[in-house]
């Protein structure tokens, strides 16, 4: 039988992470994935240091993460500031006025709870979930777990020396002691809720979304991108890269 083909679906390119967020946070289930995350500014700074033990500053409109930045808190007078392989030390007092000059004025940023990453081999690493929608449903094609170049890396972008391994080898080698099926099932079970979620505010058909896993095995949200690059994944998983092309394919066609 043929399928039949209603009016040709939709996709937009969302840039602004607070703008692709706000649904994700203010949904009642979803909420529970996302970091905290405000806009930043001297109060919500200091309101992020009191709740959290680590803390990202990021562009709105960001990528490859550049410009991002991780805060620590060390004692009541100082702060730990990382940034690409740069680690200083910064008196508390001190702390916005130094970051506002590592701020591009021109960009808006976000503080955000810092999601501590479980590590394979001591590095930190995220996933890259892919979900296409060829026709009416959501479908996760690609899969990649992206393993930070060290111990300490701010970021898990392979543009700043990550490393793209097979999820499950991934999954199965984190050195903590998590429920290993469990962060599977959980990582397609939230991935699939925020493609639905987010298709359904903004029309969307392709997501590729970072997703972090914690230490004790928690799903984390950390960002969906809406026009994601794909390139360098057909070798991590020769299965689910077909998947990929297949329902690339079908929206070429839709
Ligand atoms: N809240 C957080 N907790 C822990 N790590 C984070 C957090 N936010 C960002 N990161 C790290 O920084 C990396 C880059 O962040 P993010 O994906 O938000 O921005 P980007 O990669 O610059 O943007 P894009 O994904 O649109 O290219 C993530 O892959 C992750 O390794
Ligand atoms: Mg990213």
């Amino acid at each position: 039988m043929k399928e039949r083909r209603g009016a040709p679906l939709k996709h937009n390119v969302i840039r602004s992470k607070m703008k692709k967020g706000y649904p994700l946070m203010t949904d009642p289930i979803l909420s529970s994935h996302f970091p905290d995350t405000d806009w930043f500014q001297e109060s919500s700074l200091r309101k992020m240091l009191r709740n959290h033990t680590a803390v990202y500053i990021k562009p709105d409109v960001g990528r490859k993460g550049n410009g991002v930045i991780r805060l620590k808190r060390l004692n009541r007078y100082e702060h730990e500031i990382s940034h690409g392989e740069t680690t200083i030390i910064c008196p508390s007092k001190k702390l916005y006025s130094e970051l506002t000059k590592m701020l591009n004025p021109k960009k808006n940023y976000l503080v955000q709870q810092g999601i501590d990453l479980a590590t394979y081999r001591k590095r930190p690493f995220d996933v890259r979930v892919v979900l296409q929608k060829p026709l009416n449903t959501w479908r996760a094609t690609l899969m990649s777990a992206k393993i930070a170049p060290n111990e300490s890396s701010v970021v898990t972008n392979v543009a700043k020396g990550a490393k793209d391994l097979n999820v499950y080898k991934a999954i199965n080698g984190i050195d903590q002691s998590v429920n290993r099926p469990e962060v599977l099932r959980d990582l397609l079970d939230v991935s699939h809720q925020i493609a639905q979620k987010l298709d359904s505010v903004f029309p969307l058909r392709i997501l590729g979304l970072d997703m972090g896993i914690d230490k004790k095995g928690k799903v984390w949200f950390i960002e969906a991108n809406t026009k994601p690059d794909n390139v360098g994944l057909e070798n991590i998983d020769r299965k689910l890269y077909r998947k990929y092309r297949a329902a690339k394919k079908w929206m070429r066609k839709g």
